[in-house]
Protein backbone atom coordinates (compact mmCIF):
# COMPACT_ATOMS: atom_id res chain seq x y z
CA UNK A 1 0.00 0.00 0.00
CA UNK A 2 1.62 3.51 -0.99
CA UNK A 3 2.68 5.62 1.92
CA UNK A 4 2.39 9.00 2.04
CA UNK A 5 4.67 12.15 3.29
CA UNK A 6 2.03 13.21 5.40
CA UNK A 7 -1.92 11.68 5.99
CA UNK A 8 -4.69 14.18 7.55
CA UNK A 9 -6.59 11.68 8.85
CA UNK A 10 -10.53 11.03 9.78
CA UNK A 11 -11.47 14.70 9.60
CA UNK A 12 -14.60 15.86 7.68
CA UNK A 13 -13.67 17.42 4.49
CA UNK A 14 -15.23 20.30 3.51
CA UNK A 15 -14.79 22.42 -0.01
CA UNK A 16 -17.15 24.68 -1.63
CA UNK A 17 -19.28 22.33 -3.12
CA UNK A 18 -19.06 18.98 -0.98
CA UNK A 19 -18.70 17.61 2.93
CA UNK A 20 -17.25 14.00 3.47
CA UNK A 21 -15.46 12.18 5.52
CA UNK A 22 -12.27 10.77 4.83
CA UNK A 23 -8.24 10.93 4.75
CA UNK A 24 -5.74 13.46 2.63
CA UNK A 25 -2.91 11.79 0.99
CA UNK A 26 -0.19 14.50 0.92
CA UNK A 27 3.27 14.15 -1.04
CA UNK A 28 5.96 16.95 -2.11
CA UNK A 29 3.32 19.72 -0.81
CA UNK A 30 0.30 18.82 -2.95
CA UNK A 31 -2.66 16.35 -2.28
CA UNK A 32 -2.08 12.92 -3.92
CA UNK A 33 -5.02 11.14 -2.95
CA UNK A 34 -8.26 11.47 -0.69
CA UNK A 35 -9.46 8.09 0.45
CA UNK A 36 -9.98 6.17 3.27
CA UNK A 37 -7.08 4.17 5.70
CA UNK A 38 -4.33 6.55 3.99
CA UNK A 39 -0.91 5.36 5.19
CA UNK A 40 1.66 7.88 5.85
CA UNK A 41 5.07 8.43 7.42
CA UNK A 42 3.45 11.25 9.39
CA UNK A 43 -0.13 11.17 10.23
CA UNK A 44 -2.03 14.40 11.75
CA UNK A 45 -5.58 13.05 13.08
CA UNK A 46 -8.20 15.25 12.53
CA UNK A 47 -11.54 13.03 13.57
CA UNK A 48 -14.43 14.72 14.69
CA UNK A 49 -13.08 18.38 13.04
CA UNK A 50 -13.50 20.05 10.14
CA UNK A 51 -10.93 20.06 7.74
CA UNK A 52 -10.67 22.52 4.95
CA UNK A 53 -8.61 24.29 2.21
CA UNK A 54 -6.32 27.31 3.68
CA UNK A 55 -8.10 30.75 3.61
CA UNK A 56 -7.57 33.15 0.14
CA UNK A 57 -7.15 36.30 1.43
CA UNK A 58 -7.45 37.76 -1.71
CA UNK A 59 -7.70 41.90 -0.12
CA UNK A 60 -4.45 42.82 2.88
CA UNK A 61 -2.13 45.62 2.88
CA UNK A 62 1.01 43.78 4.10
CA UNK A 63 4.28 46.10 4.04
CA UNK A 64 3.04 48.43 2.60
CA UNK A 65 4.69 51.64 0.78
CA UNK A 66 2.69 54.56 1.73
CA UNK A 67 3.37 57.73 -0.44
CA UNK A 68 5.02 59.65 2.01
CA UNK A 69 7.31 57.32 2.09
CA UNK A 70 6.41 55.00 5.28
CA UNK A 71 5.69 51.50 5.18
CA UNK A 72 2.89 49.85 7.27
CA UNK A 73 4.53 47.69 10.45
CA UNK A 74 3.22 44.24 9.49
CA UNK A 75 5.83 42.99 7.88
CA UNK A 76 5.44 39.83 5.28
CA UNK A 77 6.91 37.75 8.17
CA UNK A 78 4.67 38.93 10.94
CA UNK A 79 1.95 38.97 8.74
CA UNK A 80 2.37 35.47 7.33
CA UNK A 81 2.32 34.33 11.09
CA UNK A 82 -0.99 36.03 11.66
CA UNK A 83 -2.54 34.20 8.34
CA UNK A 84 -1.30 30.63 9.72
CA UNK A 85 -2.57 31.48 13.21
CA UNK A 86 -6.16 32.37 11.71
CA UNK A 87 -6.03 29.48 9.15
CA UNK A 88 -5.36 31.53 6.18
CA UNK A 89 -2.49 30.03 3.82
CA UNK A 90 -2.54 32.97 0.73
CA UNK A 91 -2.42 36.20 0.85
CA UNK A 92 -2.50 38.79 -2.11
CA UNK A 93 -1.20 42.57 -1.10
CA UNK A 94 -0.75 45.47 -3.08
CA UNK A 95 2.39 46.18 -5.08
CA UNK A 96 2.52 50.65 -5.04
CA UNK A 97 2.61 52.73 -7.80
CA UNK A 98 3.31 56.88 -6.65
CA UNK A 99 1.75 59.73 -8.82
CA UNK A 100 5.03 60.92 -10.61
CA UNK A 101 6.68 57.84 -10.78
CA UNK A 102 6.44 54.49 -13.16
CA UNK A 103 5.38 51.42 -11.63
CA UNK A 104 9.37 50.12 -11.74
CA UNK A 105 10.08 52.55 -9.02
CA UNK A 106 9.02 50.40 -6.10
CA UNK A 107 8.65 47.16 -7.96
CA UNK A 108 11.67 45.45 -7.03
CA UNK A 109 11.62 46.91 -3.54
CA UNK A 110 8.50 45.44 -2.86
CA UNK A 111 9.36 42.15 -4.38
CA UNK A 112 12.47 42.19 -2.31
CA UNK A 113 10.31 42.33 0.79
CA UNK A 114 7.71 39.93 -0.33
CA UNK A 115 10.83 37.52 -0.83
CA UNK A 116 10.98 37.12 3.36
CA UNK A 117 7.75 36.08 3.31
CA UNK A 118 7.09 33.05 4.66
CA UNK A 119 3.40 32.16 3.36
CA UNK A 120 2.53 31.96 -0.32
CA UNK A 121 1.68 35.47 -1.93
CA UNK A 122 0.82 37.27 -5.41
CA UNK A 123 0.28 40.71 -6.31
CA UNK A 124 -1.91 43.07 -6.71
CA UNK A 125 -0.19 45.97 -8.66
CA UNK A 126 -2.17 49.19 -7.63
CA UNK A 127 -1.72 52.42 -10.22
CA UNK A 128 -2.36 55.56 -9.85
CA UNK A 129 -0.53 57.20 -12.46
CA UNK A 130 -1.73 56.04 -15.93
CA UNK A 131 1.09 57.99 -17.97
CA UNK A 132 1.51 56.23 -21.49
CA UNK A 133 4.29 54.38 -20.64
CA UNK A 134 2.11 52.74 -17.48
CA UNK A 135 -0.75 52.41 -19.74
CA UNK A 136 1.68 51.01 -23.13
CA UNK A 137 4.25 49.33 -21.36
CA UNK A 138 4.06 48.62 -18.02
CA UNK A 139 1.04 47.08 -17.61
CA UNK A 140 1.20 44.51 -20.46
CA UNK A 141 4.53 43.92 -19.21
CA UNK A 142 3.32 43.25 -15.82
CA UNK A 143 0.25 40.97 -17.21
CA UNK A 144 2.45 39.01 -19.28
CA UNK A 145 4.41 38.00 -16.40
CA UNK A 146 1.19 37.15 -14.33
CA UNK A 147 0.53 39.63 -12.59
CA UNK A 148 -3.26 40.08 -13.67
CA UNK A 149 -4.84 42.16 -11.21
CA UNK A 150 -4.60 45.94 -10.89
CA UNK A 151 -5.92 48.22 -8.27
CA UNK A 152 -7.42 51.78 -8.42
CA UNK A 153 -8.90 53.72 -6.08
CA UNK A 154 -11.53 56.14 -6.58
CA UNK A 155 -10.92 58.67 -3.66
CA UNK A 156 -7.85 58.86 -1.00
CA UNK A 157 -5.14 61.68 -1.53
CA UNK A 158 -2.56 61.07 -3.16
CA UNK A 159 -3.97 57.85 -4.80
CA UNK A 160 -7.20 58.11 -6.84
CA UNK A 161 -7.63 58.58 -10.15
CA UNK A 162 -9.96 60.38 -11.98
CA UNK A 163 -12.64 58.68 -14.57
CA UNK A 164 -10.80 59.47 -17.63
CA UNK A 165 -7.26 58.05 -15.86
CA UNK A 166 -10.02 55.13 -14.49
CA UNK A 167 -10.99 54.51 -18.50
CA UNK A 168 -7.71 54.45 -19.81
CA UNK A 169 -6.63 51.30 -16.91
CA UNK A 170 -9.67 49.97 -17.63
CA UNK A 171 -8.96 49.55 -21.42
CA UNK A 172 -5.24 48.32 -21.12
CA UNK A 173 -6.92 45.56 -18.74
CA UNK A 174 -9.57 44.77 -21.12
CA UNK A 175 -6.58 45.00 -23.98
CA UNK A 176 -3.88 42.80 -22.12
CA UNK A 177 -6.38 40.56 -20.00
CA UNK A 178 -6.24 41.65 -16.42
CA UNK A 179 -8.58 42.14 -13.60
CA UNK A 180 -9.24 45.61 -12.10
CA UNK A 181 -10.04 46.19 -8.43
CA UNK A 182 -11.95 49.08 -7.73
CA UNK A 183 -11.78 51.30 -3.93
CA UNK A 184 -15.64 52.94 -4.94
CA UNK A 185 -16.00 55.76 -2.78
CA UNK A 186 -16.54 59.57 -4.06
CA UNK A 187 -13.18 61.71 -3.85
CA UNK A 188 -14.99 65.13 -4.54
CA UNK A 189 -17.88 64.40 -1.88
CA UNK A 190 -15.66 63.20 1.05
CA UNK A 191 -13.33 66.07 0.86
CA UNK A 192 -16.88 68.72 0.37
CA UNK A 193 -18.35 66.48 3.83
CA UNK A 194 -14.85 66.80 5.47
CA UNK A 195 -14.13 70.56 5.36
CA UNK A 196 -17.81 71.27 6.52
CA UNK A 197 -17.16 69.13 9.57
CA UNK A 198 -13.81 70.72 9.94
CA UNK A 199 -15.07 73.58 9.59
CA UNK A 200 -17.44 73.02 12.43
CA UNK A 201 -14.78 71.84 14.89
CA UNK A 202 -15.86 68.19 14.21
CA UNK A 203 -12.68 66.59 13.78
CA UNK A 204 -12.99 63.75 16.38
CA UNK A 205 -12.61 60.43 14.89
CA UNK A 206 -16.51 59.89 14.73
CA UNK A 207 -16.78 61.90 11.97
CA UNK A 208 -15.01 59.83 9.68
CA UNK A 209 -18.52 58.35 8.97
CA UNK A 210 -19.78 61.35 8.51
CA UNK A 211 -17.62 62.41 5.74
CA UNK A 212 -18.55 59.10 3.81
CA UNK A 213 -21.90 58.20 4.10
CA UNK A 214 -23.44 55.32 2.13
CA UNK A 215 -24.53 57.43 -0.54
CA UNK A 216 -20.59 58.38 -1.16
CA UNK A 217 -19.71 54.59 -1.64
CA UNK A 218 -22.95 53.75 -3.49
CA UNK A 219 -22.77 56.43 -6.59
CA UNK A 220 -18.85 55.82 -6.73
CA UNK A 221 -19.65 51.97 -7.15
CA UNK A 222 -22.57 52.87 -9.76
CA UNK A 223 -19.82 54.69 -12.09
CA UNK A 224 -16.96 52.72 -11.24
CA UNK A 225 -19.74 49.52 -13.12
CA UNK A 226 -21.16 52.12 -15.94
CA UNK A 227 -17.58 52.88 -16.56
CA UNK A 228 -16.46 49.56 -16.73
CA UNK A 229 -19.65 48.46 -18.85
CA UNK A 230 -18.72 51.34 -21.32
CA UNK A 231 -14.99 49.55 -22.22
CA UNK A 232 -16.54 45.92 -21.53
CA UNK A 233 -13.72 44.91 -18.25
CA UNK A 234 -14.66 42.80 -15.75
CA UNK A 235 -14.12 44.44 -12.52
CA UNK A 236 -14.13 43.46 -8.79
CA UNK A 237 -14.77 45.90 -6.05
CA UNK A 238 -13.34 45.92 -2.77
CA UNK A 239 -14.91 46.34 0.85
CA UNK A 240 -18.82 46.66 0.43
CA UNK A 241 -19.97 47.94 3.48
CA UNK A 242 -23.83 47.93 3.34
CA UNK A 243 -26.87 46.29 0.74
CA UNK A 244 -27.52 49.66 -0.53
CA UNK A 245 -24.05 48.79 -2.46
CA UNK A 246 -24.45 45.68 -2.99
CA UNK A 247 -27.96 46.50 -4.30
CA UNK A 248 -26.07 48.44 -7.27
CA UNK A 249 -23.88 45.74 -7.66
CA UNK A 250 -26.76 43.03 -7.86
CA UNK A 251 -28.92 45.57 -10.54
CA UNK A 252 -25.55 45.53 -12.68
CA UNK A 253 -25.00 41.22 -12.71
CA UNK A 254 -28.40 40.81 -13.42
CA UNK A 255 -27.86 43.00 -16.61
CA UNK A 256 -24.98 40.46 -17.32
CA UNK A 257 -22.17 43.17 -16.31
CA UNK A 258 -18.61 41.27 -15.79
CA UNK A 259 -18.94 42.63 -11.87
CA UNK A 260 -17.93 40.80 -8.41
CA UNK A 261 -17.43 42.01 -5.12
CA UNK A 262 -16.42 41.38 -1.61
CA UNK A 263 -16.80 42.85 1.99
CA UNK A 264 -15.30 42.33 5.29
CA UNK A 265 -15.43 41.11 8.69
CA UNK A 266 -15.02 44.88 10.07
CA UNK A 267 -18.73 45.25 8.29
CA UNK A 268 -20.26 41.97 9.43
CA UNK A 269 -19.24 43.30 13.27
CA UNK A 270 -18.31 46.98 13.15
CA UNK A 271 -20.37 49.99 13.49
CA UNK A 272 -19.89 53.69 13.08
CA UNK A 273 -20.45 54.21 16.88
CA UNK A 274 -17.40 52.12 17.44
CA UNK A 275 -15.45 55.29 16.53
CA UNK A 276 -17.41 57.31 19.48
CA UNK A 277 -15.36 55.35 22.08
CA UNK A 278 -13.28 57.56 24.58
CA UNK A 279 -9.86 58.50 25.22
CA UNK A 280 -9.18 58.78 21.08
CA UNK A 281 -9.64 54.94 20.22
CA UNK A 282 -12.51 55.54 18.22
CA UNK A 283 -9.41 55.66 15.46
CA UNK A 284 -9.03 51.73 16.38
CA UNK A 285 -12.33 51.21 14.01
CA UNK A 286 -11.54 53.91 11.35
CA UNK A 287 -11.32 52.02 7.61
CA UNK A 288 -12.96 53.22 4.54
CA UNK A 289 -15.56 52.99 3.53
CA UNK A 290 -16.86 53.33 7.08
CA UNK A 291 -18.71 50.96 9.17
CA UNK A 292 -22.15 51.15 9.24
CA UNK A 293 -25.09 50.91 11.48
CA UNK A 294 -26.44 48.01 13.77
CA UNK A 295 -28.82 45.94 11.50
CA UNK A 296 -26.81 46.77 8.46
CA UNK A 297 -24.60 43.43 8.46
CA UNK A 298 -28.14 41.60 7.88
CA UNK A 299 -28.42 43.03 4.44
CA UNK A 300 -24.87 42.12 3.53
CA UNK A 301 -25.89 38.65 4.91
CA UNK A 302 -28.56 38.63 2.37
CA UNK A 303 -26.23 39.80 -0.32
CA UNK A 304 -24.05 37.26 0.54
CA UNK A 305 -26.11 34.75 0.48
CA UNK A 306 -27.81 35.81 -2.88
CA UNK A 307 -24.27 35.69 -4.54
CA UNK A 308 -23.75 39.45 -5.01
CA UNK A 309 -20.76 39.40 -2.83
CA UNK A 310 -18.98 36.36 -3.64
CA UNK A 311 -15.61 37.17 -1.46
CA UNK A 312 -14.48 37.72 2.36
CA UNK A 313 -11.03 39.72 2.71
CA UNK A 314 -9.54 40.99 5.57
CA UNK A 315 -8.30 43.93 3.84
CA UNK A 316 -5.81 43.93 6.96
CA UNK A 317 -4.42 47.06 7.69
CA UNK A 318 -0.94 47.60 9.56
CA UNK A 319 -1.47 50.61 11.81
CA UNK A 320 -0.67 50.27 15.57
CA UNK A 321 -3.39 52.11 17.59
CA UNK A 322 -0.14 53.64 19.88
CA UNK A 323 3.94 54.54 18.39
CA UNK A 324 4.63 56.92 15.68
CA UNK A 325 3.89 54.99 12.86
CA UNK A 326 0.36 54.32 14.07
CA UNK A 327 -3.14 55.77 13.75
CA UNK A 328 -1.72 58.76 15.78
CA UNK A 329 1.21 58.98 13.46
CA UNK A 330 -0.01 62.83 12.64
CA UNK A 331 -0.23 63.94 16.47
CA UNK A 332 -2.29 63.26 19.19
CA UNK A 333 -4.88 66.29 18.35
CA UNK A 334 -5.00 65.14 14.52
CA UNK A 335 -8.18 65.79 12.86
CA UNK A 336 -10.01 62.41 11.18
CA UNK A 337 -8.82 63.32 8.17
CA UNK A 338 -5.12 62.96 8.96
CA UNK A 339 -5.43 59.31 10.71
CA UNK A 340 -4.62 56.17 8.52
CA UNK A 341 -7.42 54.14 7.45
CA UNK A 342 -7.44 50.40 7.40
CA UNK A 343 -7.92 47.99 10.63
CA UNK A 344 -6.28 44.67 10.95
CA UNK A 345 -8.07 40.76 10.57
CA UNK A 346 -5.36 38.71 8.86
CA UNK A 347 -6.19 35.67 12.22
CA UNK A 348 -9.92 36.69 12.90
CA UNK A 349 -11.08 36.66 9.49
CA UNK A 350 -12.02 32.95 9.11
CA UNK A 351 -13.39 32.94 12.73
CA UNK A 352 -15.74 35.75 12.36
CA UNK A 353 -17.09 34.05 9.25
CA UNK A 354 -17.34 30.82 10.75
CA UNK A 355 -19.25 32.27 13.59
CA UNK A 356 -21.20 34.38 12.80
CA UNK A 357 -22.21 33.07 9.24
CA UNK A 358 -22.43 28.93 9.90
CA UNK A 359 -23.01 28.59 13.40
CA UNK A 360 -25.61 31.24 13.47
CA UNK A 361 -27.38 29.74 10.52
CA UNK A 362 -26.60 32.54 7.59
CA UNK A 363 -24.58 30.30 5.27
CA UNK A 364 -23.56 26.67 4.90
CA UNK A 365 -20.23 25.43 5.44
CA UNK A 366 -19.62 24.68 1.66
CA UNK A 367 -20.49 28.55 1.48
CA UNK A 368 -17.70 28.75 4.36
CA UNK A 369 -15.79 27.56 2.35
CA UNK A 370 -16.71 29.20 -1.08
CA UNK A 371 -16.37 32.89 0.49
CA UNK A 372 -12.75 32.42 2.34
CA UNK A 373 -10.93 30.56 -0.25
CA UNK A 374 -12.37 29.32 -3.24
CA UNK A 375 -14.01 32.36 -4.80
CA UNK A 376 -10.94 34.73 -4.14
CA UNK A 377 -8.71 31.96 -5.65
CA UNK A 378 -10.89 31.58 -8.25
CA UNK A 379 -11.08 35.49 -9.06
CA UNK A 380 -7.34 35.65 -8.94
CA UNK A 381 -6.67 33.27 -10.88
CA UNK A 382 -5.00 30.52 -8.30
CA UNK A 383 -7.64 28.04 -8.62
CA UNK A 384 -7.14 24.96 -8.33
CA UNK A 385 -3.85 25.08 -6.96
CA UNK A 386 -5.32 26.94 -3.84
CA UNK A 387 -8.75 27.04 -2.92
CA UNK A 388 -9.80 23.35 -2.96
CA UNK A 389 -9.37 19.97 -1.51
CA UNK A 390 -8.29 18.02 -4.70
CA UNK A 391 -5.65 15.79 -6.00
CA UNK A 392 -2.84 17.83 -7.51
CA UNK A 393 -4.28 21.08 -5.24
CA UNK A 394 -1.16 22.05 -2.87
CA UNK A 395 -1.92 21.01 0.48
CA UNK A 396 -3.31 24.16 1.96
CA UNK A 397 -5.40 23.11 5.01
CA UNK A 398 -7.24 24.25 7.76
CA UNK A 399 -7.94 22.01 10.47
CA UNK A 400 -10.75 23.14 12.66
CA UNK A 401 -12.39 23.04 15.91
CA UNK A 402 -16.29 23.65 14.96
CA UNK A 403 -16.95 23.95 18.48
CA UNK A 404 -14.54 25.88 20.14
CA UNK A 405 -15.49 29.02 22.00
CA UNK A 406 -13.27 31.83 21.88
CA UNK A 407 -12.81 35.50 23.27
CA UNK A 408 -10.85 37.17 20.80
CA UNK A 409 -8.33 39.31 21.93
CA UNK A 410 -4.64 41.27 20.89
CA UNK A 411 -2.54 38.24 21.66
CA UNK A 412 -4.53 35.66 19.27
CA UNK A 413 -3.90 37.72 16.54
CA UNK A 414 -0.13 37.40 17.01
CA UNK A 415 0.08 40.22 14.50
CA UNK A 416 2.78 43.12 14.83
CA UNK A 417 -0.12 45.36 15.45
CA UNK A 418 -1.01 46.40 19.51
CA UNK A 419 -4.24 45.73 19.04
CA UNK A 420 -7.27 44.48 17.56
CA UNK A 421 -10.77 46.07 16.79
CA UNK A 422 -12.17 42.69 17.64
CA UNK A 423 -11.01 42.75 20.92
CA UNK A 424 -13.59 41.04 23.26
CA UNK A 425 -15.91 39.91 20.66
CA UNK A 426 -16.73 35.86 21.29
CA UNK A 427 -16.91 33.23 18.45
CA UNK A 428 -17.65 29.29 18.18
CA UNK A 429 -15.33 27.93 16.02
CA UNK A 430 -11.50 28.59 15.85
CA UNK A 431 -8.83 26.87 13.86
CA UNK A 432 -6.51 24.40 15.25
CA UNK A 433 -3.73 23.67 12.48
CA UNK A 434 -2.89 25.02 9.47
CA UNK A 435 -1.13 23.09 6.80
CA UNK A 436 1.12 25.02 4.23
CA UNK A 437 2.34 22.91 1.06
CA UNK A 438 2.04 20.04 3.39
CA UNK A 439 4.09 21.80 6.08
CA UNK A 440 2.74 21.97 9.64
CA UNK A 441 2.85 25.73 10.19
CA UNK A 442 0.58 26.01 13.23
CA UNK A 443 -0.63 23.55 15.92
CA UNK A 444 -2.96 24.75 18.63
CA UNK A 445 -1.75 27.89 18.12
CA UNK A 446 1.34 27.58 18.10
CA UNK A 447 3.11 29.31 14.77
CA UNK A 448 6.22 27.95 13.52
CA UNK A 449 7.71 29.57 10.13
CA UNK A 450 10.81 29.71 7.79
CA UNK A 451 11.13 32.73 6.33
CA UNK A 452 10.91 33.05 2.82
CA UNK A 453 9.23 29.70 2.62
CA UNK A 454 6.32 31.67 0.58
CA UNK A 455 6.21 31.28 -3.23
CA UNK A 456 5.47 34.07 -5.68
CA UNK A 457 2.00 32.83 -7.11
CA UNK A 458 1.21 33.81 -10.59
CA UNK A 459 -2.22 33.88 -12.32
CA UNK A 460 -2.96 31.01 -14.39
CA UNK A 461 0.18 29.05 -13.33
CA UNK A 462 -0.71 25.88 -11.70
O1 LIG B 1 -9.53 51.82 5.26
C1 LIG B 1 -9.01 51.05 4.48
N1 LIG B 1 -9.73 50.18 3.84
N2 LIG B 1 -7.68 51.11 4.31
C2 LIG B 1 -6.92 50.30 3.50
C3 LIG B 1 -6.78 50.82 2.12
C4 LIG B 1 -8.01 50.52 1.34
O2 LIG B 1 -8.80 51.39 1.13
O3 LIG B 1 -8.21 49.38 0.96
ZN1 LIG C 1 -9.88 50.38 -0.36
ZN1 LIG D 1 -7.55 47.70 1.28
Amino acid sequence: MQEFDLVVRGGTIVTASDTFKGDIGINDGRIAALGLRLDGRDVIEAEGKLVMPGGVDSHCHIEQLEADGSVHEETFLTAGISAFAGGTTTVIPFAPQFKGEPIAAHFGDYQARAARSPIDYAFHQIITDPTDSVIGTEIPALIEAGIRSLKVFLTYDPLHIDDRQFLRVLEAARQWGATVCVHCENYDAIRWRSEKLLAEGRSEPASHALSRPKVVEREATYRAIALAELVGQPIHIFHVSCAEVAEEIARAQRRGVKVTAETCPQYLVLTAADMSRPDREGAKFMCSPSPRDAGDAEGLWAAIRAGTLDVISSDHCGYSFAGTQGKWMNGPDADFTRIPNGVPGLAARMAIVFSEGVVKGRIDLNDFVRLTATSPAKRFGLYPRKGTIAPGADADLVIWDAEKRVTLNNGLMQHAIDYTPYEGLEVVGWPIGTIARGRLVMSEGKVSVTQGAGKFLLAGVA
